[in-house]
């Protein structure tokens, strides 16, 4: 059925700079016609020093919700009537939803990477996790780790000062979990010893990204020979070199790339403006036209 833009449509975009590459338009228009839902989703690209007019003119118009990314996520939180218990933890918004008092922030990176692990069928509670990067994608993830469960996590950035803020900010939320930091490269492979092989590493940094594939932050392949299920949140490429490094240490390791994170986050979106829920079936025939436009 042809959705026709009416003097009755909604209005939903995504504030960023840049944002030309986004495929959010894509996926969250492709969500509003999946539901039947007279809705448009347009990218908007917003420069630093025109955030609060861009939120103040939104909200002035009428859009019901928007999504927010870099390098607003931090931002953006200045300006909020309300935010989530999450958000609030994370320290950044991706969501933002037009309420009578104004935007109510929310954070739907960590709630949609958890969902993209459940769709694979891997489970964080008691598992043993390795964290690698504590830039701001990695504020989510371990957010999304800690609160899993698992075993024991281990966290590991270049810069060894930034993943103690990072997880002194944030493992005292969670005072079960068994979590440290690893702050030299060449001493992983031996925090990771003992017991099987079965650690689940997410790679939360930008390295390997085109065009810069052949970039990985871990060159050792003792630290590979660890793991049984690597995630990147890399998702140009589709095979990152982390990816291919996990499969080559060892048979039936599996890898995963960012793409069905950023599926389920739109998704978990989407599901906060209007009230419309996707079932898994639904979600993984949106993965392809994705595919399909990035690069
Ligand atoms: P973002 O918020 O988009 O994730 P960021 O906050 O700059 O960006 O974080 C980028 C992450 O990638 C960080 O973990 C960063 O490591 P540092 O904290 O040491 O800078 C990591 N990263 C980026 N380029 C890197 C490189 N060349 N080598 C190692 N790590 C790198």
């Amino acid at each position: 059925m042809e959705r026709e833009i009416s003097a009755h449509t909604g209005m939903l975009g995504l504030l960023g700079h840049p944002v030309g590459h986004s495929v959010s338009p894509y996926l969250q228009n492709r969500l509003a016609a999946l539901h039947g839902l007279d809705l448009c989703y347009l990218a908007w690209d917003v420069e630093a020093e025109k955030l609060e007019d861009a939120l103040r003119g939104a909200r002035a118009m009428g859009v019901r919700g928007m999504n927010v990314t870099v390098p607003h996520k931090q931002a953006v939180r200045a300006f909020l009537a309300a935010e989530d218990e999450s958000a609030a933890r994370i320290g950044a918004v991706n969501t933002l939803k037009n309420e009578p008092d104004g935007w109510h922030g929310y954070n739907t990176d960590m709630p949609g990477f958890l969902d993209a692990l459940a769709d694979d069928g891997v489970e964080l509670k008691g598992r043993r996790v390795v964290v690698l990067g504590a830039g701001g994608a990695a504020n989510a993830i371990l957010c999304g780790v800690l609160a899993s469960a698992p075993e024991q996590v281990l966290l590991y950035n270049r810069s060894a000062d930034k993943a103690e803020a990072l997880l002194g900010r944030l493992s005292p939320f969670y005072p079960g979990v068994k979590a440290a930091v690893v702050r030299v490269a060449e001493e992983l492979p031996a925090a990771m010893e003992g017991g099987a092989d079965d650690w689940i590493a997410v790679q939360t940094t930008s390295l390997g990204m085109a065009p810069h594939t052949e970039t990985k932050l871990i060159a050792d392949n003792a630290f590979y020979s660890r793991i049984e299920t690597g995630y990147d949140i890399v998702f140009n490429p589709a095979d990152t070199a982390f990816m291919k490094a996990v499969r080559a240490a060892g048979a039936g390791k599996m890898s995963f790339n960012g793409l069905k994170m950023l599926l389920y986050q739109g998704i978990r979106s989407f599901e906060i403006w209007t009230g419309a829920s996707t079932g898994r079936d639904e979600a993984r025939k949106l993965l392809p036209g994705m595919a399909e436009r990035i690069g």
